[in-house]
């Protein structure tokens, strides 16, 4: 069965970066990137921290240029000191949100339970949710990423998303942040297994966007986004510098 093409989507993840100036030139230059090229065959998403958000968000507005969360609670509203709703990222512009991050899942020890509610929430307050999956060296060296990827994406994924209001990002714990990849033969075969998990539980599985994520950048963009199955990219670091982050999108975009 061959690929649909659907078109990509480059998420850039600030994470815990940057100073309000940085996040503003940031930001500034992507937009006239964006302005001189209106035609660009990709969907551009920034997810800055949060009290960069609402900055972010007026400096992107009509720039065609999307911006999302890192995180949102399960609830709307409540006695939930630092956490952030879905509802309020909505509120103040935001489209998307992220959810299941490694890191969120390692430093909070988030569980796909808990991932599941967030995603959920997310939907309900309006926002694209975008579902991170991905294993730990360990498990890929005992031959289990196939079984995790399973596991998280069925713990983690709402009952009631389509493609609309899902992307889901295959990110291998072990290749964030290292400036280490899989082989695009790696990513292919964990897309396909991803692919057919979406399949089966969605009518329009076929059309959710799957992201690999895990040291893209502009030298290696073009190699994993033409992999059959992957549908974009979720940038960490390479997304904190604009000339990079724009060439991954004109990979992606294939000019
Ligand atoms: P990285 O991060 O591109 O810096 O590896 C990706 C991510 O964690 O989303």
């Amino acid at each position: 069965m061959t690929a649909m093409r659907l078109r990509p989507l480059i998420a850039g993840n600030w994470k815990m970066n940057g100073s309000r100036a940085q996040a503003e030139a940031l930001i500034s230059d992507l937009r006239a990137r964006r302005a001189a090229q209106p035609d660009l065959a990709a969907d551009l998403l920034v997810c800055p921290p949060a009290p960069h958000v609402m900055r972010v968000v007026n400096l992107a507005e009509g720039s065609g240029i999307a911006v999302g969360g890192q995180d949102c609670h399960t609830k709307a509203s409540g006695a939930h000191t630092g956490d952030t709703a879905a509802a309020m990222l909505a509120d103040c512009g935001c489209r998307y949100v992220i959810v299941g991050h490694s890191e969120r899942r390692a430093d909070h020890g988030e569980t796909s339970e808990l991932v599941a509610a967030k995603a959920k929430a997310a939907l309900a307050a309006g926002l694209i949710a975008i579902v991170c999956v991905g294993e730990t060296e360990a498990e890929r060296d005992r031959g289990a990423t196939l079984d995790v990827i399973s596991s998280q994406l069925e713990g983690s994924v709402p009952a009631d998303a389509e493609a609309t209001n899902l992307v889901v990002a295959y990110e291998p714990v072990w290749a964030i942040g290292t400036g280490r990849t899989p082989t695009p033969e790696d990513v292919a075969a964990v897309h396909a297994h991803i692919r057919g998990l979406l399949q089966a539980w969605f009518k329009d599985g076929a059309e959710i966007r799957i992201l690999y994520g895990g040291s893209v950048k502009a030298s290696n963009a073009a190699s994993l986004l033409h992999v059959p199955e992957v549908n974009g990219a979720l940038v960490g670091g390479a997304s904190l510098k604009s000339e990079e982050f724009w060439a991954i999108a004109l990979a992606a975009a294939g000019s």
